[in-house]
């Protein structure tokens, strides 16, 4: 609607009308509206990879969703019940059995997990294929680290709520590695584990953390995210400022109002979306081990250490930087070597927008320098990940402390080849 049909529409006399003058009297509801939908601008040159961002709001809706109705049935309890089994882990089976839909809403909830993996990596993706993080949207790239950080949290802490064999020794892996900090590391992984082993105050902390404290940080970070994005406008897959160019009512000329083109486009999005997570949630919900490992299916027993223990599949790149480190170094042993480079592999990419000089913003107009960089980092990023789902032998260690190097070198030498590349001139305009 435009500014003025809005105005005829609130004075023609209809209930309708007369409701949403009186709100709008008391809440910028129209305002908003008009804002962030019907006269937001976005470029009109947008392709698929621009889906992932509406498709990561829909995965964390449906993953709030799901996970209240778990609620009401999940047991954050490490007691063993009459028949010796765990009652965290027993409660997930009465949901999986005996609540009506239960299976429904699990496997809903735990494909969504990696869902948003899946759906958050293609997005970051794109931000590094069409240089999204740049000048001016690196709130809009930080902002977005600190969700994939929360994000991490989030899946690590639900992983271990149903207090199966990988939930128990996965987090044991996980939280044994804080006490590698010298001086305070013992102590602090005590009080993280809330006892001297993982037990019951570790569940109901990790319990209290999944449920409330990290998805309300990531509602907040979600909401930060798109009001930077709406201040300062999309980036686009030519990496042109359509901002730069606007006619005399002062609208981009390649600009189009969010509402109704690209809603109506995010449709298309969604369905595939929903086709595609409806076949893995009702024919192959565990996907091979991947989304659901095997060994989770078998209750937590502290005195049986399976002789294999790996993440899940969207952390395993970093568990294989964690296990490249195999050497004692400036009195610094491996181990906690591979703790910093596990927490810099993630945090180097608040760096990237201050890394990157190309001239240009877009893959299309970036030199082969860049590509080259851009696809070695993303065949060791791949390499990594696999190599984290295996058992290591020093044939994998050695690939992994090479891809280790590929991958650190990408961020880290982007100054210089960003800089020595030959870029093509960007266009004016975008050009579809
Ligand atoms: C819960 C997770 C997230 C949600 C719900 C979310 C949501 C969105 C939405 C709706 C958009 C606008 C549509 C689009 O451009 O696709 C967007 C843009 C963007 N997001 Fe995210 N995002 C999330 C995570 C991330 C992460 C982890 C990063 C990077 C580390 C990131 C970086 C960006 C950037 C750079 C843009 C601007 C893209 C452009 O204009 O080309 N986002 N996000």
């Amino acid at each position: 609607m435009g500014a003025s049909n809005y105005e005829k529409f609130k004075s023609d006399g209809t209930l309708a009308g007369n409701v949403l003058e009186w709100v709008d009297a008391r809440f910028p509801l129209t305002a908003n509206w008009k804002a962030h939908l019907s006269e937001y601008y976005a470029p009109k040159n947008f392709n698929f990879w621009y889906f992932f961002g509406s498709l990561a709001l829909l995965v964390l809706v449906l993953q709030i969703v799901t996970g209240i109705f778990l609620v009401m049935h999940f047991k954050p309890d490490a007691s063993l019940n009459s028949a010796g089994v765990p009652v965290a882990f027993a409660s997930v089976e009465y949901i999986m059995r005996d609540v009506p839909w239960g299976w429904l809403i699990r496997y809903m909830h735990s494909t969504g997990a990696s869902a948003f993996f899946i759906v958050v990596y293609l997005h970051m993706f794109r931000g590094m294929l069409y240089g999204s993080y740049r000048k001016p949207r690196e709130l809009i790239w930080i902002f977005g680290v600190m969700i994939y950080l929360a994000l991490m949290a989030e899946a690590f802490m639900g992983y271990l709520l149903p207090w199966g064999q990988m939930s128990y020794w996965g987090a044991q892996v996980i939280l044994s590695l804080f006490s590698a900090i010298p001086l305070v590391g013992n102590d602090l992984a005590t009080w993280i584990r809330g006892d001297y082993v993982i037990g019951d105050a570790t569940l109901n902390r990790m319990f209290s953390f999944h449920v409330i404290a990290v998805p309300l940080v990531l509602l907040g970070l979600v909401a930060a995210h798109i009001l930077a994005l709406h201040e300062v406008g999309s980036n686009n897959p030519d990496g042109v400022e359509i901002k730069k160019k606007k006619d005399e009512r002062g609208i981009p000329l390649d600009g189009i109002p969010f509402h109704p083109y690209y809603t109506v486009k995010d449709i298309v999005g969604v369905v595939v979306f929903l086709m595609a997570f409806s076949i893995i949630v009702f024919f192959m919900p565990e996907f091979g081990g991947y989304f659901l490992e095997y060994n989770n299916f078998i209750p937590a027993d502290p005195l049986k250490t399976p002789p294999h223990i790996a993440p899940v599949w969207y952390f395993t790149p970093f568990y294989s930087i964690l296990r490249a480190n195999t050497v004692n170094f400036f009195w610094i042993d491996a181990k906690l070597w591979g703790v910093i480079f596990m927490g810099l592999g993630v945090m180097v990419f608040f760096l990237l927008p201050w890394l990157d000089r190309s001239p240009v913003k877009s893959i299309r107009y970036r030199g082969p320098l860049f590509k080259g960089a851009l696809v070695a980092f993303v065949i060791s990023f791949f390499i990594l990940g696999y190599l984290g789902i295996l058992p290591p032998t020093p044939g994998r260690t050695l690939v992994s402390q090479i891809c280790t190097i590929i991958y650190f070198a990408f961020f880290l030498l982007m100054p210089i080849y960003t800089a020595l590349d030959k870029c093509k001139p960007e266009p004016e305009r975008v050009t579809q």
